[in-house]
């Protein structure tokens, strides 16, 4: 006798289901009902995955590999399935992984805080992490008219959902863009969700973009990593001028992206060498700790001239984890509303840098990479069942670029990692 799970209505056809694992009971799209219309698969659909799950928060002792996963499903008519063949791990993986964020992310998937998620795609745990991948489409939602079945593309998925680092993964249309053709999917995965951190930090909060951005002078604090690599070639393809702080081994490869002037922050006093220098328009903060202190200043930004100082270290999740939701939001606020205020009355603005999943974002980056002014920096490739040892380098730091992990392509393309274009440090 089986035990029903939990029910759900499908999100395309309106049929009540009741789930048993692996599968559902009930008729409708979902199962491949004829009477249901409008349903666009690419072909019959397996019931299982595999997926790399966390079990519960804590270290790479609690992933485990399965090889059957439920599917992901379509709940609702914008969403898509993905087949991931490549993807990225990043530091908030890591954190992810530890429990960071816990507190917030499952506000978000639960607003009422009373109701038993019923959304396999939203489930806290067994969690699935991975914020972004390179894949090709799998199923369509009845509403999704830009995307077909087969389709090369590129997506980043809000934390709070189920990740990438699995076989499939269900998004939303707006959280997907087409793939650029120039780049394999291992070269592409290592893109969207730093490059969408960048763009949510130096567009969305910074005010540039590639008509504002010219002349501009920009410094970015830890341009050796996943997001600094992509923002230095963003700014530099937009015609800023970019000052950036980094290790003394990172210099050639940020040289080579374009960097201005970079100030090797082990071997010189940062705060002296950069208040040498012409102030800047804005400053993206990559690093936090003492810098933010002292660069959040007209010492270093233009006063009245809308500069900008852009942090990515924020405390938000972390206040919610450790005050609770509404203590932590209470505090973070007030944290952000002192600084802000404080910058006013100097004629300087503070702005907190988020990723955000953005599809028509990833879209003009897409535009970028294919006219060759934005590269994909790799650090090291990991194939899909080494993913415990890829969470391992993110967690040792000092990344020069990104790590991704092939989760389609096999071990043998890997070791050739100069068939990637891959930069090498
Ligand atoms: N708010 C958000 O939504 C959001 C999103 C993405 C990332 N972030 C945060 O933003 C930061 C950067 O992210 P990422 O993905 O680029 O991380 P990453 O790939 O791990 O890169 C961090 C880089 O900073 C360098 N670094 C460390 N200390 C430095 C210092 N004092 N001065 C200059 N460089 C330094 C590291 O190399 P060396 O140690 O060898 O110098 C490394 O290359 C992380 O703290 C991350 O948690 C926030």
């Amino acid at each position: 006798m089986f035990m029903p799970k939990f029910g759900r209505v499908c999100g395309s056809c309106m049929t009540l289901l009741i789930q048993r694992e692996p599968t559902f009971l009930g008729r409708c799209c979902y199962l491949g009902n004829q009477g249901c219309r409008n349903f666009s698969t690419s072909q019959r659909r397996p019931y299982i995955m595999k997926a790399w799950q966390l079990r519960e928060y804590g270290s790479n002792k609690n992933f485990r590999f399965t090889d059957n996963a439920p599917m992901p499903p379509i709940m609702y008519p914008n969403q898509i399935i993905v087949q991931v063949c490549a993807a990225s791990v990043n530091p908030l993986d890591v954190m992810m992984r530890e429990g960071y964020g816990a507190a917030m992310l499952n506000r978000q998937r639960d607003p009422t805080g009373v109701l038993p998620f019923m959304d396999p795609n939203v489930n806290e745990l067994p969690l699935v992490l991975g914020r972004d991948c390179s894949g090709i489409v799998m199923e369509t939602g009845l509403n999704v008219k830009e995307y077909k079945p087969g389709e090369e593309v590129w997506v980043a998925v809000n934390p709070y959902k189920m990740g990438t680092h699995a076989e499939f993964v269900v998004v939303t249309n707006s959280e997907i863009s087409h793939k650029p053709r120039s780049l394999t999917h291992v070269q592409a995965a290592s893109i969207p969700y730093s490059g969408l951190t960048a763009w949510a930090s130096l567009v969305t909060q910074g005010g540039l973009n590639e008509k504002t951005a010219k002349g501009k002078r920009v410094l970015i604090l830890g341009g050796s990593g996943g997001v600094g690599t992509f923002a230095v070639q963003l700014l530099k393809a937009w015609g800023a001028h970019v000052t950036t702080t980094c290790s003394r081994d990172a210099i050639p490869m940020l040289t080579s992206l374009g960097a201005d002037d970079i100030v090797n922050y082990q071997a010189q006093d940062v705060r002296e060498h950069l208040k040498r220098l012409n102030k800047f328009d804005l400053i993206l903060d990559g690093v936090g700790g003492e810098a933010e202190k002292y660069l959040f200043s007209t010492d270093y930004l233009k006063p009245w001239a809308g500069a900008k100082y852009v942090t990515l270290r924020t405390p938000l999740l972390k206040n919610a984890d450790s005050l609770g939701f509404t203590d932590g939001l209470l505090k973070s606020g007030m944290s952000l509303a002192g600084n802000a205020v404080k910058g006013l009355a100097s004629g300087i603005h503070y702005r907190w840098g988020f990723f955000t999943p953005d599809g028509m974002a990833l879209d003009k980056i897409a535009a970028l990479v294919d006219q060759g002014k934005i590269r994909p920096v790799i650090d090291r490739v990991f194939t899909f069942d080494q993913l415990p040892a890829a969470y391992d380098k993110v967690e040792q730091g000092h990344a020069r670029g990104k790590t991704v992990i092939s989760v389609a392509e096999k071990r043998t393309q890997l070791d050739d990692s100069s068939s990637f274009g891959i930069i090498h440090v």
